[in-house]
């Protein structure tokens, strides 16, 4: 089997080229960077842009399904012209596959998307399934609305659409947990708001596992990528001082300060969403990190 993955060279796109490669699957990755492009067999680079919309074509050879993760990062600062970049970074890659395909002979019978637990309205209260659809017109979710609806356009050249709902990724090789570990370790940690905010997270591990779950036994539609126990801000904060060793004193820090700091992007640590796993589960998937402790101590220890 070789797989096409755009993004592949990202926090989640590493991970899952590493459970590729240790399953015997060969590689085939898009990135926007010609010097991040390598070619060995099982590994090999190919150049696109989606501003541009320039692509190698050569990438989709032999290719039986793509994995597709490319956007640009939504942590930097959302000004106006940042915005535009975050939907039409995704928008134009997910059309520039999509175009490329048209009238080519391909032997793609699948793509797997990244997509975000974002796109669920902010509620201390709701627990959100796959079902969901009566999305609010917040940012964030915008994003994904029309980022999901770029991806269905698989469909016309004859792939089956998958898309996994990722929530707050925990990496020891970077993202939001080793943001979060910066100040708890010099003892300045503390939670955000009310703290009662439902962090929705998935070991990087168990991810990777999804996307090729979904891949291998062939599900098509929707499912979140989020770990079985959703925890809230504060005990995410307090875990991960424990996991490192180090106490909590400081009050939590209110949301119009970060909003001064970060702009709306302050939204990224105050939305909540409470996420079901359910639907992956109920299709055999079995996770690893179950619970949130364990998961530090595996990341952190
Ligand atoms: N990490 C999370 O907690 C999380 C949560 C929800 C959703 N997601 C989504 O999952 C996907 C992968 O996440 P990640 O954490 O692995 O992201 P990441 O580390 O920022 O990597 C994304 C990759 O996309 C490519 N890229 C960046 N800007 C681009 C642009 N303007 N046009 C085309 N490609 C661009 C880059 O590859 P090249 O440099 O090789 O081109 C980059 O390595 C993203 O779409 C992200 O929004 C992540």
């Amino acid at each position: 089997m070789r797989v096409l993955i755009t993004g592949a060279t990202g926090l989640i796109g590493q991970e899952i080229v590493k459970l590729c490669h240790e399953k015997g699957i060969a590689v085939n990755y898009l990135t926007t960077s010609k010097s991040k492009i390598k070619k060995a067999e099982n590994y090999q680079g190919f150049y696109w842009n989606p501003k541009t919309q320039d692509i190698d074509a050569s990438c989709f050879g032999a290719v039986d399904a793509i994995i597709h993760l490319a956007g640009a990062t939504v942590s930097k600062r959302w000004t106006p012209a940042y915005k535009e970049e975050i939907i039409s970074s995704r928008i134009n890659g997910t059309r520039l596959l999509i175009n490329t395909l048209k009238g080519e002979p391909h032997s793609i019978k699948q793509v797997v998307s990244a997509s975000a637990i974002g796109v669920y309205p902010d509620s201390l209260i709701h627990y959100y399934d796959e079902t969901f659809n009566d999305f609010d017109d917040s940012f964030l979710s915008d994003v994904v609305q029309k980022w999901e609806h770029a991806v269905d356009g698989f469909s016309q050249v004859c792939i089956t659409v998958s898309k996994v709902r990722i929530g707050l990724v925990l990496s020891n090789k970077g993202g939001a947990l080793q943001e979060m570990v910066k100040p708890i370790k010099f003892g300045l940690g503390a939670a955000f708001g009310s703290g009662k905010q439902w962090q929705s997270w998935v070991h990087i591990n168990d991810l990777a596992r999804i996307f090729l779950y979904v891949l291998e036994n062939k599900l098509s539609g929707i499912y979140n990528g989020v770990a079985t126990n959703p925890v809230t801000n504060l005990e995410l904060t307090k875990t991960i001082a424990k996991a490192l060793g180090k106490p909590l004193f400081l009050p939590n820090i209110p949301k119009f300060f970060m909003k001064l700091a970060l702009g709306d992007m302050h939204t990224l640590l105050f939305d909540s969403q409470r996420v079901s796993s359910k639907k992956i589960e109920d299709k055999g998937f079995q996770y690893e990190a179950h619970h949130l402790q364990s998961a530090l101590e595996d990341l952190l220890g």
